[in-house]
């Protein structure tokens, strides 16, 4: 019997963002707080047991690496079963723009296909897969707002903020994520004073965050480190950056770039700066898209209603059974 679910893949911004020491593995270890927003990918899946597995995706990006496929074939794996699973993937949350796009259609499927092949993994097992397929995907688990170190891997829930509109500037520049990071260490000989004031200056907007519970009002104490290595690259960036202060002053990239995004206090205010952005030469050639910030309480609610009609009545029936929560859930 196939059985199939239509899912929303959400994105995310980071509302914070310190890169800290280049480590052994390769990787940086951050302190960086993400953000689930409404901008959101389609994906329909439809899913078979089979004799042996055949994952296809229906999209332009069929390619072996994609992560909607790997992420389907680790859970597959880690079940010891075999399925014929189809997957259709509309994308609407811009590629190579620091949203978590792919992330979050990886962790979709982590999230997904237990509960159509009737076997709902724990928590620590799709955090395991997920770190291993990108350093966002685990956040995509739990959604809301969230704390993470190590590669942004390691995550502790935060309370929730107050439900704000959020406008993207979508440039169509794409910023590779490793040229990137390659760019930040040539600028960055880290001092140790560097880095204790990148700590506090974390430390502080964690701090304005959990007191304004809003992160349009913590925005001012925010801070993106790929910003001026980024801006340096593309300096049409960093005219967008500065024409997008001047209606909001908290104004931000998000991840490795290229997309920048702004808090509002109101829909009208952020609908306001819509229109006269739009008229401006500079964002000309760009996607200015409306959003919202998305609650943790809102994220779980969504992936509940979204598989709700594939759950075992007995997880159905308890409200805090699924989606999985990790243990340093709020
Ligand atoms: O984990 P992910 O595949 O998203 O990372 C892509 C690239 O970004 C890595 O290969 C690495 O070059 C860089 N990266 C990093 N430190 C992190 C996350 C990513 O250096 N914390």
């Amino acid at each position: 019997m196939t059985r199939q679910v239509r899912l929303k893949s959400l994105a995310k911004v980071n509302l914070d963002l310190r890169v800290l020491n280049r480590r052994p593995d390769g990787y940086h270890e951050l302190r960086t707080v993400f953000q689930t927003i409404s901008l959101a990918d389609t994906i329909d899946i439809a899913y078979e047991p089979a004799r042996r597995t055949t994952l296809k995706l229906d999209d332009a990006l069929d390619i072996p690496d994609n992560l909607v496929l790997r992420a389907a074939r680790s859970v597959l794996d880690t079940l010891k079963i075999h399925a014929t699973v189809q997957f259709r993937l509309r994308k609407n949350i811009p590629m190579g723009g620091g949203l978590g796009g792919g992330s979050s259609n990886a962790a979709a499927v982590l999230l997904a296909l237990p509960v159509l092949a009737g076997r709902p993994l724990p928590f620590e097992t799709l955090a395991y897969l997920g770190s291993s397929l990108g350093s966002d995907v685990p956040f995509f688990l739990t959604g809301g707002t969230a704390l993470a170190i190590d590669r942004g891997t390691e995550l502790y829930g935060l309370p929730d903020l107050k439900p704000e509109c959020i406008l993207l500037i979508a440039s169509g520049i794409h910023v590779a994520t490793p040229a990137a990071y390659s760019a930040l260490n040539r600028a960055n000989g880290l001092t140790s004073l560097d880095l204790s004031r990148k700590m506090n200056g974390f430390q502080a907007f964690v701090r304005a965050l959990g007191e304004l519970r809003s992160a349009g009002a913590a925005s001012a104490a925010g801070s993106n480190d790929f910003e001026p290595v980024v801006f340096d690259q593309h300096p049409q960036l960093k005219k967008m950056w500065s024409g997008l202060r001047k209606y909001a002053a908290g104004a931000r990239m998000t991840g490795s770039g290229s997309a920048l995004f702004a808090v509002f206090g109101s829909k009208q205010e952020r609908d306001a700066a819509r229109k006269s952005l739009e008229r401006e030469r500079v964002f000309r050639d760009c996607r200015v898209i409306p959003a919202g910030t998305i609650s943790g309480r809102r994220y779980r609610h969504l992936w509940r209603a979204q598989l709700a009609q594939h759950l075992a009545p007995e997880t159905a029936a308890t409200k805090d059974s699924w989606p999985p929560r990790s243990r340093y859930a709020r």
